[in-house]
């Protein structure tokens, strides 16, 4: 299957669903709190998809070759999860990191973005980690350009994260998204400079690096979804779906409250 290069009426589409599926992190941020469960968070995401937007939860029995059908409407990942956490019964507490990862179907287009929270302040460590692998996302995002390659994002992100002593899952990456949910080409977290794919205006794809505190091996649950770091350190992700334009980057992400670009990359424009 080859790279789709989208038209102006896919990418209006896309904006759309993009902002929908940043605004349900809006919406449920102000729940996140001490006590709450991850499958009360779950269903307040759930409902609002289904009764506020008119959109379809993508992950719900959302089943990839070899895996079991996906029992929920959201990925909700604490700790040592690095992705694909199934919301459970458990309840948040004081210091956790948990990543909130939304993809919403509207007319057809899918718009994928997840979020870093913190319940309360959180350890200076986590605040570190959470931020780094923020700051990794974005120096990714702005490698996006045309002619430029894919090897340059998964550079960007891999030596900002190794600098800091943290390491880059591989088994997981980014992804064209469009009409369909994982699409061609993948985007790598990790790699060298002008290697890979050229980038062309009208793609579309997702930037979404897994950074771990400790060594990049991962297990995977008996659930056959819940992804853990196999040392037990704890891993972060942030997710932009972004868009290639004729100069750069168009993030479509975005909504009210998305949190700003760091200062990483304003400062160096
Ligand atoms: N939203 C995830 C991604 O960024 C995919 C989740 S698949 C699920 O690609 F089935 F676990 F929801
Ligand atoms: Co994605
Ligand atoms: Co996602």
């Amino acid at each position: 299957m080859p790279v789709i290069i989208k038209n102006e009426y896919d990418i209006a589409k896309m904006r759309i669903a993009c902002r929908l599926a940043s605004e349900v992190l809006d919406y449920i941020t102000p729940f996140i709190k001490p006590d709450i469960t991850t499958s009360e968070l779950d269903k307040l995401c759930y409902e609002y998809m289904l009764y506020q937007q008119h959109t379809v939860p993508a992950p719900l029995n959302y089943q990839p070759f070899g895996y079991p059908p996906y029992p929920k409407a959201t990925c909700i990942s604490v700790n040592d999860v690095v992705c694909h956490g199934i919301p459970s019964n458990k309840k948040l507490k004081n210091n956790d990191i948990l990543n909130i990862d939304i993809t919403v179907i509207k007319d057809g287009y899918f718009g994928d973005t997840s979020r870093m929270f913190i319940v309360n302040s959180g350890s200076i460590l986590c605040n570190r980690l959470v931020q780094v692998t923020y700051e990794c996302m974005w120096l990714g995002i702005d490698q996006v350009r045309p002619s430029a390659h894919l090897g340059d994002i998964g550079y960007a992100i891999q030596h900002h994260a190794e600098a800091h002593g943290y390491s880059v899952v591989r088994e997981y990456c980014g992804h064209g998204i469009g009409n369909v949910f994982h699409e061609e080409p993948q985007i790598l977290h990790y790699g060298h400079p002008s290697t890979g794919m050229q980038i062309q205006p009208g793609m579309i794809f997702t930037i979404e690096p897994m950074i771990n505190a400790g060594r990049r091996e991962i297990r995977t649950m008996s659930d056959q979804w819940t992804v853990r770091t196999r040392d037990h350190s704890l891993s972060a992700q942030w997710e932009h779906t972004v868009l290639v334009t004729q100069t750069g980057y168009e993030v479509l992400t975005i909504s009210a409250n998305t949190p700003a670009k760091p200062m990483i990359i304003t400062e160096c424009v």
